[in-house]
């Protein structure tokens, strides 16, 4: 991580998608596409908002910065501090639960760090307990980053930690080898 204080500008490839974004709102409405732009500035700054960051996209808005702090303090997909490469998101509410969400949170404390909202000591990982996931028919789940990974146990949940780790290839979807969400056989 570097010191973001007045550095981030858009790259050349998020200058382009932003202003494909613009031509979505009227000229007078440039505020309207503050979400889209904050997530686009997200992404390029390794999935973290720094508040230099939000003025940014608050200038390039023509907005007050208050008001796009706000946006992002708001949402829980917007994030004011690093979290790491891989931001783990286990779904800890009753029906994953049931299904052994236990289980994959242990994993988590093993391989990543024994607290929630910690970056692990190699920078890869944090992960924390967040409410239903709206996959609840291939429970237990995690998100990581963009991805889902389903039908999780203790062992598949370290193997897809694991993959991460290593770089090697790995499948989003379901990690018990059933097809998207089709009854077990
Ligand atoms: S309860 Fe976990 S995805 Fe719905």
């Amino acid at each position: 991580m570097s010191n973001q204080k007045n550095a981030f500008v858009f790259n050349k490839e998020n200058e382009i998608k932003a202003k494909e974004i613009l031509l979505k709102y009227p000229t007078d409405r440039r505020q309207s596409a503050i979400m889209p732009l904050l997530d686009l500035a997200q992404r390029q700054n390794e999935n973290w908002l720094s508040r230099d960051i939000v003025e940014y996209v608050a200038d390039y808005l023509e907005m007050p910065f208050i008001k796009a702090w706000e946006v992002v303090t708001f949402y829980s997909m917007y994030y004011t501090k690093y979290n790491g490469k891989y931001l783990v998101q286990v779904c800890g509410t009753t029906p994953c639960w049931l299904r052994g969400s236990d289980q994959v949170i242990k994993a988590c404390k093993e391989v990543i760090s024994p607290e929630p909202n910690t970056v692990s000591s190699d920078g890869l990982f944090s992960w924390m307990q967040v409410e239903c996931l709206g996959a609840c028919v291939n429970a237990p789940l995690v998100q990581i980053n963009d991805d889902y990974y389903e039908d999780l146990t203790y062992d598949t949940t370290k193997n897809v930690l694991q993959s991460l780790i290593d770089g090697s290839p790995l499948s989003i979807g379901s990690q018990s080898g059933r097809k998207s969400s089709k009854a077990v056989s």
